[in-house]
């Protein structure tokens, strides 16, 4: 290799030991493992570390709830979410726990020297505290009601209804989560770190690409808002690390977590003789990557990089952000059976369609990433089984029975085989820069070439000709060799398909082997590597993941509700997009060819939309001329076949002849807006 090997460690977001693995954590490994797999493949050292997150309040209460230390549970998912990490093929050098010696150490070393270089204050504040729990509550311990708009069992800190966001000690009527019990306000001394002391060191650390330009943006909002002092400390009962000197104080979880990347690096690095200093000192001419999801870029881009720098080590070179995963196009929900933990996937899919599908969407942006099952499997179908493996299974028969088992020597067609090559480069830096859709896109078209050129030649047709022997030898070792390539390109991606494809291949890939030709070469037998997705599997795996919510209240059968059951809930920022207009049915008439439809143009006020309808079984056109209704005014126009339909109106009812449609009386205009 050209370039000189680079020295690297990389870290995904350490996942908390009380709740399982899930597909939303996988995007994060998986993002994580490519570009580790693919650092090690073109001969960098690359090391990768991850953790469970142990400490803090919520652990600490599931714990109790279970009847088992700490301590215990955390051990036990810690196992679990390591072994369902190994199964996705997701492999770090070492996945350890935040609650060890080493990052004990470590956070009494950088608390330390952060305390020693005066960043560290203390102050009283004032606090909900538990009288029955004898605790202090964090914020999402507390439920009440909203100060600003009324609205009852709200959170701790936001309303749910009117978004508003506050302390909790402003909510009206609060309570403890935990016990039921009405809080009490009790004063506490703090420990804070000095954040507004790193402001400069942050901004020039921001501007410096160590973090994509769109979140740097979303960064420069927190500056103009202003740094405050962050709070680190927590009083007992607490599960944490207690603060040197400061008896029943104990650190924030969030101070000992990012410190937990350094402690599992520490104790990797004492197993294997690696020399951890040079990886952490300010000095460091290491890469150091943080991947991560969008909702803790708060804690990666300003409080750790300002520990970091406070406590003489270095800073990340970079801060990889993410989106989220959606699923079917919504949040990921338990009642729809979205919400799916690694383990449910594991028992009816193959983890490398996930791998596949989730690397044939990541870009270096923060867009949220949709987890659509009918595209998920067309894809992986498509490419993989349909495109990919395909080479290899139309071309290994005929060496195998034919030929020996032997590739050829001759290369048929030296110009596909270059652009096989060629490609290397940019497919590298492809992955380099995270846009894995890009290194796809770019794999999938050489297979595309790849079965063309197969296609062309049919050897399905030339071995029977006792003239074309050679021919069909030579177009069949191609093909092969076309298919390692491209196995090459994705073992980053698929390392498991690669270790299949090896052991067929009778060759080990690196990167290095998309240069190569493999000629008089004996291969294996060829097994098969891949099946289709099954649709059956995917809904058995959604079925699987539906949980019974204990707390439905019961419903009169009688009642539409029974029939037609609420909607899961959707934010208030969802519900404030739809824009509700009085329109006025200016004209309607019957669509030739439609049983269902009426074409509607509704009058706005100023303007006039064409609206198709459903509504022919309960209303005829003359009915409705000249009424106020409601309608969906910035719905997407949809082109239907009798013409464009631009917007909705809202009725009401089960269908058929019942059915009305909204009509608003006392005064409203064609135009209002509906709130
Ligand atoms: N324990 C903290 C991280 C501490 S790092 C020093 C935490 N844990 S978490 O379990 O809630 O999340 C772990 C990672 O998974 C985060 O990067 C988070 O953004 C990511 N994701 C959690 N749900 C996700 C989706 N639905 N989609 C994509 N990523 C998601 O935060
Ligand atoms: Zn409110």
């Amino acid at each position: 290799m050209a370039t000189t090997p680079r020295k690297i460690l990389v870290t995904s977001a350490l996942p908390y030991a009380n709740g399982s693995i899930h597909l939303g954590h996988l995007l994060e490994h998986i993002q994580t493992d490519i570009w580790t797999r693919f650092q090690r493949m073109r001969g960098h050292q690359c090391f990768s570390v991850c953790a469970d997150d142990a400490h803090g309040t919520p652990v600490m209460l599931k714990a109790q709830e279970l009847g088992i230390t700490p301590e215990q549970m955390v051990e036990q998912t810690r196992a679990e979410h390591h072994q369902d990490l190994l199964d996705f093929f997701v492999e770090y050098d070492n996945y350890y726990v935040t609650h060890s010696d080493e990052n004990r150490e470590l956070c009494e070393r950088v608390y330390q020297r952060l305390d020693d270089a005066g960043y560290i204050t203390k102050r009283t504040i004032s606090q909900l505290y538990d009288p029955e729990k004898n605790m202090f509550l964090p914020d999402r311990f507390v439920k009440g009601t909203c100060p600003n708009c009324g609205a009852e069992d709200q959170n701790g800190d936001s309303c749910d209804v009117c978004s508003a966001t506050y302390s909790p000690t402003e909510m009206k009527d609060p309570r403890s989560v935990v016990s039921g019990a009405t809080p009490i306000l009790k004063d506490s001394e703090h420990y804070f770190f000095d954040l507004p002391q790193f402001e400069d060191m942050l901004k020039a650390w921001l501007r410096s690409g160590a973090i994509q330009q769109e979140m740097a943006n979303k960064l420069e909002e927190w500056f103009e808002q202003g740094l405050q002092q962050w709070d680190i400390s927590r009083d007992a009962p607490y599960f944490g690390f207690e603060i040197p000197g400061a008896p029943n104080k104990f650190f924030y979880v969030w101070v000992d977590a990012p410190v937990g990347y350094m402690a599992s690096f520490l104790n990797y690095c004492a197993a294997n003789n690696i020399d951890f200093d040079s990886f952490w000192n300010a000095d460091s001419d290491a890469e150091l990557y943080h991947f991560i999801g969008k909702d803790i870029t708060y804690f990666h881009c300003l409080f750790w990089p300002a520990m970091l720098e406070g406590a003489g080590f270095r800073k990340p070179t970079g801060v990889n952000v993410h989106g989220f995963v959606t699923v079917n196009g919504a949040k990921m929900s338990k009642s729809r059976g979205t919400f799916i933990k690694a383990r449910t996937y594991l028992e009816h899919l193959n983890p490398e369609y996930l791998r596949y599908y989730f690397a044939s969407k990541l870009s270096d942006n923060v867009t949220d990433i949709d987890l659509n099952f009918e595209d998920f499997s067309q894809k992986v179908n498509a490419d993989l089984v349909g495109k990919v493996v395909n080479i290899a299974s139309r071309c290994a028969g005929f060496i195998g029975k034919r030929f020996d088992g032997k590739l050829s020597s001759n290369i048929l067609d030296q110009e596909l085989l270059s652009a096989f090559h060629n490609a290397a480069d940019s497919i590298a830096s492809h992955f380099e820069s995270r846009q894995y859709h890009k290194a796809i896109r770019e794999i999938m078209a050489l297979a595309d070439r790849a079965n063309q050129f197969i296609d062309a030649q049919a050897p399905w047709v030339t071995v029977k000709d006792e003239s074309k022997q050679q021919l069909t030898h030579d177009v069949c070792s191609l093909g092969i060799n076309l298919f390692r390539i491209l196995m090459v390109y994705l073992k980053p991606v698929l390392p498991k398909l690669a270790e299949q494809a090896e052991g067929f291949l009778n060759d080990t890939l690196t990167w290095d082997s998309a240069q190569t030709v493999l000629r008089d070469h004996d291969i294996n037998k060829f097994k098969a590597m891949m099946q289709r997705v099954d649709m059956d599997k995917v809904n058995a795996m959604i079925e699987d993941s539906k949980e019974s919510l204990e707390a439905t209240p019961k419903i009169d059968p009688n009642s539409p509700l029974a029939k037609d059951p609420i909607a899961e809930t959707i934010e208030f920022a969802d519900f404030a997009k739809v824009d509700l207009r009085i329109a006025k049915i200016a004209k309607a008439e019957h669509v030739e060819g439609a049983d269902k439809l009426l074409r509607l143009e509704l009058d706005l006020g100023g303007e006039t939309r064409q609206v198709f309808a459903g509504i022919k079984s309960a209303y005829s056109p003359e009915q409705l001329q000249g009424k106020l209704t409601v309608m969906v005014a910035n719905l997407a126009p949809r082109k239907m076949r009798f013409g464009l339909s631009e917007g909705m109106v809202l009725a009401a009812g089960p269908g058929g002849q019942d059915l009305w449609i909204l009509e608003p009386h006392e005064g409203a205009q064609p135009g209002m807006k509906v709130k």
